[in-house]
C-alpha cells in the first residue's frame, strides 16, 4: 500500500528540505519554558536566570559567541536536576551544587549544536576564587551563577524593585570570593536602566523579544532539530521509570508508519521530532503520578490529560514547527470526538495526527515496563483492530503497521534498545567519573 501527498500547515508545505527552518534559540526557550514547568519552586526560574544573565551579560561586554553561548547556557543550567530529582519540590537542590551542575553538563553534551555550553552549566555554581585559576570561558559561568543567586533569593510574594538593590548590596559581600566583582558591576549597571524591571516581570516574553536577534543566524534544519530534540526526549523520559525510552518507541514508529503511508524523506524526520517531543507536557505531571503503580482516580487522569496541552503550548512557541505541534500535541484524540484535548474528529485530524496516534498506542502496549511485560502480536493486533474497527484509530494506519508488524516492531525495540542505552551511558559517565549515582529506569 503507498500513498502520496503533501502535508501543509501554516501554509507551507514541507516537501522540500528548504522549507523546514527554526531558530536555535527558540528551541533552546521551549526547553527552558518545559523545564520551568515541572515544578512550583521552578516557575519562572530558567527564564528569569536567562533573563539576568542576558543583562549582565550586555553590560560587561561580551563577543557574540560569548554572549549566545553564556545566554544558551543560563537559559538550562539546571537541566540536570530534572533527572536527578524528578520531584524538584524545592530549590534545595541547588545545596547539592556539583551534582546537578555535572548531570546538566552531561545531558546537553549529547547535542552536537550546543557543545560549547557543558563547561559553561559545570560551573554555574563554582566560587569565582576557583574559577579565577581556570581558562577564562569558563570564567563566564560566574555570570549565570550570579543571576542564579539573585532569582533563588527573590521572593515571589513581594515586588521584585524592592528587592533586588539589597540582594546586590548582599552579592557585594562576597565579591572575589563567591563572585567576580566586575559582573556584580554589569549587575548594577543593568539594574539601574529604565527598562530593567519591566522587562525582569514578563521575562519569558522579554527574553525572546530582546535578545533574540542575536541568534537568528543559528537556524537548523530538519537533522539539527532532530538532533536537538533529542535533548527534550532526554529529559522527559530520564523523569520516569515507566516511559523511560517511550518518546524514542513512538519516534521510530511514526517515522516508518509515515515511510509506508507515502511521506517522503524529510517528512519522516518530522516524524521523529515530532514523536520525541509528543509527551513534553508530561513534565508538568508531578512525577508521583506519572510512577503511581495502580489504578488512578479520575481526577487523577484528568491531570494526567493535561499533558497534551502543555505540549500544544511548549511547541507553540516556535515558529517552523507549526506541522509537528499538531502531529504532537493531537496524539491522544481519536477519530470518534471521544479523545483530547480538544476533541476533534474526523477530517479535522490529519493523516500525520492519526499516525502519530496509532504509533503512541502500538508503543505504549507492546513497550515492557517496570510493572507489566508488553503485548505480543496476537494481543496487540487485536487491541489495534478493535480501536480501528470502533473509529478511534484510523483502520488504514492501524492495517499498515500490522502489514509490516515484524519490520516495524523491530525497529521500535531497537530505537527504545538505543534510547536504553543511551541512559546507561550517561548513569555509568556520572557513576564512574563522579560517584554520582542516578536512578535506574531499566
Ligand atoms: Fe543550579
Ligand atoms: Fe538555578
Ligand atoms: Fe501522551
Amino acid at each position: 500500500m503507498v500513498f502520496q501527498h503533501e502535508c501543509q500547515g501554516g501554509g507551507i508545505a514541507y516537501t522540500d528540505e528548504s522549507f523546514f527552518k527554526v531558530r536555535l534559540f527558540d528551541l533552546v526557550s521551549a526547553l527552558a519554558r518545559s523545564l520551568d514547568m515541572v515544578s512550583q519552586t521552578l516557575a519562572g526560574h530558567h527564564t528569569n536566570v536567562g533573563f539576568l544573565t542576558s543583562s549582565i551579560a550586555g553590560c560587561y561586554g561580551l563577543s557574540d559567541a560569548e554572549y549566545r553561548n553564556i545566554v544558551l547556557a543560563a537559559m538550562l543550567h539546571d537541566i540536570g536536576a530534572v533527572s536527578l530529582y524528578p520531584a524538584v519540590d524545592s530549590l534545595l537542590f541547588e545545596d547539592d551544587t556539583i551534582k546537578h551542575s555535572i548531570a546538566g553538563s552531561v545531558i546537553i553534551s549529547s547535542s552536537k549544536k550546543l557543545q560549547d555550553i557543558p563547561k559553561l552549566v559545570e560551573h554555574h555554581h563554582t566560587p569565582w576564587e576557583e574559577l579565577r585559576e581556570l581558562d577564562s570561558y569558563y570564567q563566564l559561568s560566574n555570570i549565570i551563577n550570579l543571576a542564579d543567586f539573585i532569582d533563588v533569593n527573590t521572593r515571589r510574594d513581594r515586588p521584585v524593585q524592592d528587592q533586588i538593590p539589597d540582594l546586590i548590596s548582599l552579592c557585594k559581600k562576597h565579591k572575589g570570593t563567591m563572585f567576580n566583582p566586575d559582573y556584580i558591576e554589569a549587575l548594577r549597571e543593568a539594574e539601574s536602566k529604565p527598562h530593567f524591571y519591566p522587562n525582569l516581570r514578563a521575562a519569558h516574553a522579554q527574553t525572546t523579544l530582546n535578545i533574540s536577534s542575536q541568534f537568528d543566524e543559528d537556524v537548523l534544519d530538519a537533522d539539527g532539530v532532530l538532533d536537538f530534540t533529542g535533548l527534550f526526549a532526554t529529559v522527559i523520559d530520564f523523569r520516569s521509570r515507566f516511559t523511560a525510552t517511550h518518546s524514542q518507541g513512538v519516534a521510530v514508529t511514526s517515522c516508518v508508519l509515515g515511510r509506508w503511508l507515502g511521506f517522503n524523506e524529510i517528512q519522516q524526520v518530522l516524524f521523529q521530532i515530532a514523536g520525541r517531543l509528543h509527551d513534553i507536557g508530561k513534565l508538568a505531571v508531578p512525577a508521583a503520578l506519572l510512577e503511581k503503580n495502580g489504578r488512578l482516580t479520575s481526577e487523577e487522569f484528568a491531570i494526567i490529560q493535561r499533558h497534551a496541552t502543555y505540549t500544544e503550548h511548549i511547541l507553540s512557541d516556535i515558529p517552523g514547527l507549526e506541522i509537528i505541534r499538531d502531529w504532537a500535541c493531537q496524539h491522544h484524540e481519536r477519530l470518534d470526538g471521544t479523545g483530547y484535548p480538544h476533541g476533534l474528529s474526523g477530517d479535522d485530524i490529519s493523516l500525520g495526527s492519526r499516525i502519530l496516534q496509532v504509533a503512541d498506542v502500538f508503543t505504549a502496549i507492546t513497550e515492557d515496563r517496570p510493572y507489566r511485560k508488553g503485548m505480543d502480536f496476537a494481543q496487540a493486533t487485536k487491541v489495534l483492530r478493535q480501536l480501528g474497527d470502533s473509529q478511534k484509530l484510523d483502520p488504514v494506519v492501524v492495517e499498515v503497521l500490522i502489514e509490516r508488524y515484524d519490520e516495524i516492531n523491530e525497529l521500535r525495540c531497537k530505537g527504545q534498545m538505543q534510547a536504553l542505552e543511551h541512559f546507561s551511558n550517561y548513569s555509568e559517565v556520572l557513576y564512574s567519573k563522579y560517584g554520582i549515582v542516578v536512578k535506574d529506569v531499566s
